[in-house]
């Protein structure tokens, strides 16, 4: 069965068909609108994803040589409602018109099980830790569906203290790819950074930025190298602290990991590492991505499901709740 996935929660438009073979296209358009802003606005958004998801759809049919697939899929949530809404309405009406099932997909999910369109990909049960702008969550994940939360983070998600790193130090948005590049001719253990935790397997990141501020404050340069390289490996420690001790609580060996931080290099590679089965997919498909909501879509329909032309976009959608 092909699946389209159609993927519009924040500030990509993408679409991708996956196939019985695996991906056989993945169209990603990423808005330039919002650098300006020094983050994404809501209703630019959704106006610059409907004015591109009919090219980028018909892209994603063209290159993958398909006039119609059997079955579309499409993000409900979580995300900004206005932007989740236009993709969601966009794919349901494709599907009514082709007269094919319709699939409502947690944009979580789709990172989570992401690892699984990859060769070789984790068997039932892994670990996934979904880091993302919004979310840093580590899943134990038992089969479709079945999700619990081991740890979270308690106030702003790994990306977003990489984006408010980033525009305190002058890097503009989105600042994860500029820590990532100007951190490669820096020193990581010249600031040493705190490393917090909150206690369980959770997270606390919004101390980070306030220590990244008071030592340029003090130290009087903003965009160096080291404080890039330092802060970077602050947050891989504590992503890889608590990976290791859900390995040691859980048992399990296999830990995948997905969402747009995890095409950080440092943590890529320092994850590699790890003396545990990893898994990762390749860095395109960490940054959101229409593949993993048609992957997604495609093992929820061969699990029987499907939505009705009223599913409703769901900004706060979560899993494993
Ligand atoms: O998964 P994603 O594309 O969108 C959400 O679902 O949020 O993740 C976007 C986040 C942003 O905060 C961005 O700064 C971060 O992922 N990011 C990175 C890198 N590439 C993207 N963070 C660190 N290093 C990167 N190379
Ligand atoms: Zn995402």
């Amino acid at each position: 069965m092909n699946v389209l996935g159609v993927e519009s929660s924040c500030d990509e438009t993408a679409a991708s068909v996956v196939g019985p073979s695996g991906v056989l296209s993945d169209v990603v358009h990423s808005q330039g609108v919002h650098a300006a802003y020094g983050g994404v606005v809501p209703e630019l958004a959704a106006r610059a994803h409907v004015e591109k998801l009919g090219v980028v759809v018909q892209a994603a049919l063209d290159q993958a040589g398909i006039e119609r697939p059997d079955a579309v899929a499409a993000t409900a949530g979580p995300g900004l409602v206005g932007a989740v809404l236009t993709g969601l309405s966009w794919a349901k009406s494709l599907a009514f018109a082709w007269n094919v099932p319709f699939v409502a997909v947690n944009h979580l999910e789709g990172h989570l099980l992401s690892a699984l369109l990859e060769d070789p990909a984790p068997a039932w049960p892994f670990l996934a830790l979904v880091v993302s702008g919004g979310h840093t969550t580590l899943y134990a994940s038992r089969s479709l569906g079945a999700y619990e939360v081991l740890g979270q983070t308690v106030d702003d998600a790994a990306g977003e203290a990489f984006d408010k790193t980033a525009r305190l130090l002058g890097l503009g948005y989105p600042g994860g790819p500029a820590i990532d590049r100007l951190a490669e001719a820096g020193d990581p253990t010249a600031v040493a950074f705190p490393r917090p935790d909150p206690g369980r397997l959770d997270w606390s990141f919004s101390g980070l930025k306030t220590a990244v501020r008071n030592h340029v404050n003090s130290a009087g340069r903003a965009s160096d190298p080291d404080v890039c390289a330092s802060f970077q490996a602050a947050v891989v420690d504590c992503l890889l602290d608590r990976v290791r001790r859900a390995v040691q609580r859980t048992g399990i060996q296999r830990v995948a990991m997905a969402g747009g931080v995890a095409a950080n290099r440092e943590l890529r590679s320092r994850f590699a590492e790890l003396p545990f089965d990893t898994y990762v997919p390749p860095r395109s498909r960490c940054t959101d991505n229409g593949a993993m909501i048609a992957h997604a879509g495609r093992l929820h329909l061969a699990a029987g499901a499907g939505h009705g032309w009223d599913a409703a976009a769901q900004p706060g959608w979560q899993v494993g709740e």
